[in-house]
């Protein structure tokens, strides 16, 4: 693999992505890690990441000196530039000029005439994406110097001989023009490592080492409908076969077609055994008379582990009794999650991640967990390449709790219903005008607990609003509003206020987030 070397900030993952979609398989590693540790894993090349601190500041992140004398071919971003100028001789001064943001950077040699030139065939201006404080302001010797900006006199350096290089900018942010290239030549050319990290091959690794753990074990899987947990029992099923049963739980707040996607489109398309949990009644009296938003995720939360759990007894019993117990569960957990939680290589504890559906923590399975190295547009490539409908793998994120928080206020039949006709307009207006790429998703909002007066024909109406939430966003952790073009909201509005018995207004929600979150509860 190559190995991220994480210094902290949030640039090692977008590192690990980048090096991905130059199709080389790379992980996230801890600064923390010793020359040892990483001589162990046998890495193909080495990308030292950007980080938060000064190389001065007491605290400041390290690095393992030894990791430099590897002879591995080694590419520092940033604050990992620095820390490589630093490690090597080289010299890193606070100049009291910050670079922040796009920059102009002259590349130094663009004809390839100086050897460690890894930024040859670049075009010597480019526009690059920075943010540091210090600089590098003497290669370290035996390194040419590569680039430079007004401001910075070594912006990026290099040698061949040691096939060491280094980048002050950050070539892994789309704002930098070039950086990808950056990024791909290292990887090609300097590293010598061949692009043969693709789908394909993820789904032949995949099934052995599924067929390595469950052997002919029973494995469990609880399907939500969304693209992880679909992929995950895809994966498994072309693994393992009909060792694997997968429990829907219709809790009565999905969308118009969800269960009939999972239960018709992706069953037709995989072969897994199915089993659908008709839950709704049970979920819609356990929410009757509530409307604090809370108290609904709660109640969901706890039906669905009851449901879940009632199910998975029964299955249980039934296989037991044919001498065939259940001894594995399926999660769609993905490397985000893991690096996030601290995880697999034990990077910063960002936050703690649990997973769709709250499963219970006393389960007595062993965990597979199929999507446990990659990324969400992997799981997406994988779940193409596995044959999934596309209404699941390109489903645009949906929350647990379902329609229950969309609705402000209690959560009733007809108000699901009300709801379910609004978001299905909205959603088949969005995709004619071909905006599904550009969605990160669009809540479709009842305000069921504010009415408004409206004139219908010759009388007075008096319904509910409709809210659109159409938002822009790579992580979910922060969003900005869609600007929709107007003839969109109109035909939008314009179609719920006339198809959509008891709404008389559509609204537009204008917030980024944050203030707002995306899901109105
Ligand atoms: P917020 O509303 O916090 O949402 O800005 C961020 C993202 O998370 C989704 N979301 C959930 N997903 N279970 C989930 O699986 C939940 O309980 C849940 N609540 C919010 C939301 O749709 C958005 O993508």
């Amino acid at each position: 693999p190559v190995l991220v070397v994480d210094f902290g900030a949030q640039y090692a993952q977008l590192i690990a992505r980048r090096v991905r979609e130059a199709g080389v398989y790379s992980e996230i590693v801890p600064h923390t890690i010793t020359a040892e540790e990483i001589a162990a894993k046998q890495p193909a090349g080495i990308v030292l990441s950007g980080g938060p601190s000064s190389v001065y500041e007491p605290g400041s992140p390290e690095l393992d000196p030894g990791i430099l004398q590897l002879g591995v071919p080694t590419l520092g971003i940033c604050y990992g530039f620095q820390v490589m100028a630093q490690q090597l001789g080289g010299e890193v001064a606070k100049t009291g000029r910050r670079e922040y943001g796009s920059t102009q950077v002259h590349v130094a040699h663009p004809d390839g005439s100086v050897a460690g030139s890894f930024l040859s065939g670049q075009p010597e201006e480019q526009t690059a994406w920075m943010s540091h404080g210090d600089s590098v302001v003497q290669a370290p010797e035996g390194f040419e110097v590569l680039a430079t900006t007004d401001d910075t006199p070594v912006a990026a350096f290099g040698s061949d001989e040691r096939k060491l290089y280094g980048v002050q900018w950050h070539p892994e942010v789309r704002h930098s023009q070039h950086g990808q290239a950056v990024i791909e030549r290292f990887l090609h050319k300097e590293a010598g490592i061949p692009a043969d990290w693709n789908s394909g091959n993820v789904i032949a690794d995949q099934v052995a080492k599924i067929r390595a753990q469950v052997g002919s074990g029973r494995v469990l899987c609880a399907l939500s409908g969304g693209v992880d947990s679909a992929v995950a029992a895809a994966l498994v099923h072309e693994a393992v076969g009909d060792q694997l049963v997968c429990v829907f739980v219709d809790h009565g707040l999905l969308r118009a077609g969800e269960r009939e996607q999972v239960e018709r489109d992706y069953v037709a398309a995989t072969g897994v055994r199915l089993v659908t949990v008709d839950a709704v009644d049970r979920f819609l009296d356990a929410l009757a008379g509530v409307s604090d938003p809370e108290t609904k995720r709660k109640i969901i939360g706890r039906e669905f582990i009851r449901v879940f759990e009632q199910a998975q007894a029964e299955l249980i019993a039934e296989f037991a009794a044919e001498g065939d117990p259940i001894r594995f569960l399926v999660q769609g957990t993905l490397y985000p999650d893991v690096v996030e939680s601290g995880g697999g290589s034990g990077t910063a504890n960002i936050k703690s991640h649990h997973n769709v559906g709250g499963l219970p923590e006393d389960l007595q399975f062993e965990l597979v967990e199929p999507l446990r190295t990659l990324f969400k547009d992997e799981v997406r490539a994988i779940g193409r390449e596995l044959g999934l409908p596309e209404v699941i793998v390109g489903r645009q994120p949906f929350p647990g709790p379902g329609l229950g928080i969309r609705i402000v206020g209690e959560v009733t039949r007809e108000r699901l219903d009300l709801l379910r006709e609004a978001d299905a307009i909205v959603r088949a207006e969005l995709t004619a005008a071909g905006l599904d790429g550009e969605i990160w998703q669009c809540p479709v909002v009842l305000l069921a607990d504010v009415r408004s007066v409206g004139v219908m024909g010759d009388g007075r109406t008096y319904g509910h609003p409709i809210v659109l939430r159409p938002v822009s966003s790579e992580d979910a952790m922060t969003a900005d509003w869609i600007r929709l073009p107007y003839d969109l909201l109109a035909r939008i509005s314009n179609r719920i206020t006339n198809e959509v018995a008891g709404v008389n207004r559509v609204v537009l929600d204008v917030t980024s987030k944050p203030p707002g979150t995306i899901e109105w509860e």
